[in-house]
């Protein structure tokens, strides 16, 4: 019996009703890649205490860290983690549809980025999750990633030329990065750290958020405002986890997701506003003029390959989104 389980039995044997069947509660176990202080941990706390709260303590929801995105989708497939918080990174290897919202320069800003994927498109890309064996239940939030590195300040696209760079498991990122030049090497973010304070990566990739909570300046001198790409997030569950719940706890479930998408995209928009700053506090040098354009020309071979491969109408579609 579970620490709650036992609790509720005590307190109805304390009112007489020892006899009586113990409420039941069922536990749900969410796992994401950054420290509680993060913009997943706030996505989390804000669904756990949301869902905890309609459901009564009939649902309780455990948080947990688990810096290899990977795992956790694989996790959430098998059914030994019921929910994944994190970017879509490595989703493509599992719902190859998703591949579209990693294309470099695919979103303006925040708000593109945030109604397209909210918009009819965004769900129709969530809807080819379940033929996976997992749910897309909503779009959370990563960020817009920056280049960092330990060499030398990049300035243009010819300075990311020969860099080492750490990317995700992601086939649309790593093209992006040998098409500027530079050695895509990709690994789990459970491995970075090492590999930077090892030298077997001279740079990685990031949004300002990961950057700040993960002190990433203790391993990188030189950061780049590249935005190079968007990186959004998701909330993955597993179906059956889902399907075993009354409809009335799944629209209280979605509701929490809600939530959850509201506190990450808030705290994302908190972190970029004083994450820069922070970051040329503790000593990193920021080069925030970048030619977005020149960047795009360096693309020009990667971004015809996608046309090719990736969905080219929902491409289109989200990049045109108004
Ligand atoms: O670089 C990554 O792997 C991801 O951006 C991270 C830090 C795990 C957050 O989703």
């Amino acid at each position: 019996m579970s620490i709650a389980r036992r609790a509720a039995f005590a307190l109805l044997a304390a009112a007489g009703l020892a006899g009586t069947p113990a409420l039941a509660q069922t536990t749900i176990t969410i796992q994401h890649p950054l420290p509680t202080n993060s913009h997943y941990g706030a996505g989390a706390a804000a669904l756990k205490e949301s869902f905890e709260r309609a459901t009564g303590g009939r649902y309780r929801v455990n948080i947990q860290r688990n810096d290899n995105e990977r795992e956790i989708v694989e996790s959430v497939q098998i059914g030994t983690v019921e929910c994944y918080i994190g970017s879509t990174g490595p989703v493509g290897n599992f719902v190859p549809a998703v591949r579209v919202v990693d294309v470099p320069f695919l979103f303006r800003d925040y708000a593109h980025a945030r109604g397209a994927l909210d918009s009819e498109v965004g769900q129709q890309i969530l809807a080819q999750f379940q033929p996976r064996g997992l749910v897309g239940v909503i779009w959370l939030e990563n960020g817009f990633r920056h280049l960092t590195n330990s060499r030398r300040e990049v300035n243009a696209p010819a300075d990311v030329r020969g860099l080492k760079v750490r990317t995700m498991e992601n086939q649309v990122h790593m093209r992006a990065f040998s098409t500027l030049g530079a050695l895509p090497t990709p690994m789990a973010f459970s491995e970075l750290v090492p590999a930077l304070q090892q030298g077997t990566v001279d740079g990685q990739e990031n949004p300002i958020p990961v950057i700040v909570a993960n002190n990433l300046n203790q391993v990188q001198r030189y950061l780049t405002l590249t935005g190079h790409v968007y990186s959004p997030g998701l909330l993955i569950c597993n179906p059956a986890m889902l399907q075993a719940m009354t409809p009335a706890d799944r629209a209280a479930f979605m509701e929490a997701a809600r939530a959850a998408q509201r506190a990450n995209r808030e705290r994302v928009s908190a972190d970029e506003a004083s994450g820069v700053d922070e970051l040329r506090r503790r000593g990193m040098q920021v080069v925030t003029q970048v030619d977005t354009a020149a960047f795009q020309a360096a693309l020009a071979a990667a971004f015809a390959q996608y046309e090719r491969e990736l969905d080219a109408a929902t491409l289109r579609r989200l990049r045109d989104w108004q």
